[in-house]
């Protein structure tokens, strides 16, 4: 068993080398420019949800090659509330965008994408078209481990709550194009939720998006997921990406947080396409 506890596989077409005791793998053997057969993007997906983030490296592609990888995980989708700018040709390329003059989107902050939408995006995968050395990395922990490390009575108790997620804190800070006063109304979503492709139980709250424990007061809520984000950003529980020109990197909503390093100003240039592939309401 690996440290992820998922069995050990056997990959014929891809080779796979850990980034973090915790998840990840870089994957070398793809060239996303090109087709992937059926026997190729298998091994890609079953490796995608063995370890959660998937980073390939040197990758020379276009916009409609990272849309075609990511209709392979399932269709691509819009920011739901805008606060992402698209492509002119492919609306659901969103573009990342830090430079002189204009101070790039904060995600500086652990979160899960979307987490306060019904159906919130299975993946999310970053292509770095520019980046500046040393700065601005990302960061990402491993959501079943969070869960799988927690002490029986405590995961029981966890296994029968839901918990309010909102996007009030999104659309306050970062411009969107619905209003603080339009923001949708909170969704409710399972605590613990079943990953559908590996069956596996993982956390689902974050300090962003989560407000309370359905049924407890946002007081009596606090403290229990202040604990549940300490033990789930634990060092040990993290893979801190560097970024290279040319990494397209995917990561796992359903089962990770991410967070991404604010530690550069507008002089540092960083230039990404983002792209998300739907999922399904969180159970
Ligand atoms: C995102 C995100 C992280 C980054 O696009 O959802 O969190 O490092 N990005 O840009
Ligand atoms: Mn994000």
């Amino acid at each position: 068993m690996t440290a992820l506890a998922v069995p050990d596989r056997q990959y014929k077409r891809i080779s796979l080398t850990p980034t973090s005791g915790a998840l990840g793998m870089e994957v070398t053997g793809v060239d996303l420019s090109e087709p992937l057969d059926d026997g190729l993007f298998a091994e890609i997906e079953q490796a995608f949800h063995d370890n959660l983030v998937l980073v390939f490296r040197d990758q020379k592609i276009e916009p409609k090659h990272q849309l075609t990888f990511t209709h392979r995980f399932g269709p691509s989708e819009e920011h739901p509330l805008g606060s992402r700018r698209g492509l002119d040709d492919y609306p659901d390329v969103m573009v990342l965008e830090n430079r002189p003059g204009k101070l790039g989107p904060r995600n500086d902050f652990w979160h899960s994408d979307i987490s306060f939408g019904e159906v919130p995006p299975a993946l999310s995968m970053l292509h770095a078209i520019e980046v500046s050395p040393g700065v601005a990395d990302t960061m990402f922990c491993n959501m079943y481990k969070a869960y799988e490390e927690l002490s029986d009575t405590l995961r029981n108790f966890l296994d029968g709550l839901d918990a309010e997620h909102n996007a009030e804190t999104l659309v306050t800070e970062v411009p969107s194009r619905v209003r603080v006063s339009e923001v949708p109304p909170g969704v409710v979503h399972p605590v613990v939720r079943t990953h559908p492709k590996t069956g596996r139980k993982a956390l689902y709250v974050n300090p962003y998006y989560t407000s309370h424990f359905i049924g407890m007061t946002k007081a009596e809520s606090a403290p229990i997921l202040e604990y549940l984000y300490a033990q789930a950003t634990r060092h040990e529980n993290i893979y801190r990406h560097k970024w290279r020109v040319g990494d397209v990197l995917l990561w796992d909503n359903r089962a990770n947080m991410h967070y991404a390093v604010r530690d550069y100003d507008e002089s540092q240039p960083r230039f990404m396409h983002r792209t998300t592939a739907a999922g399904e309401r969180p159970y």
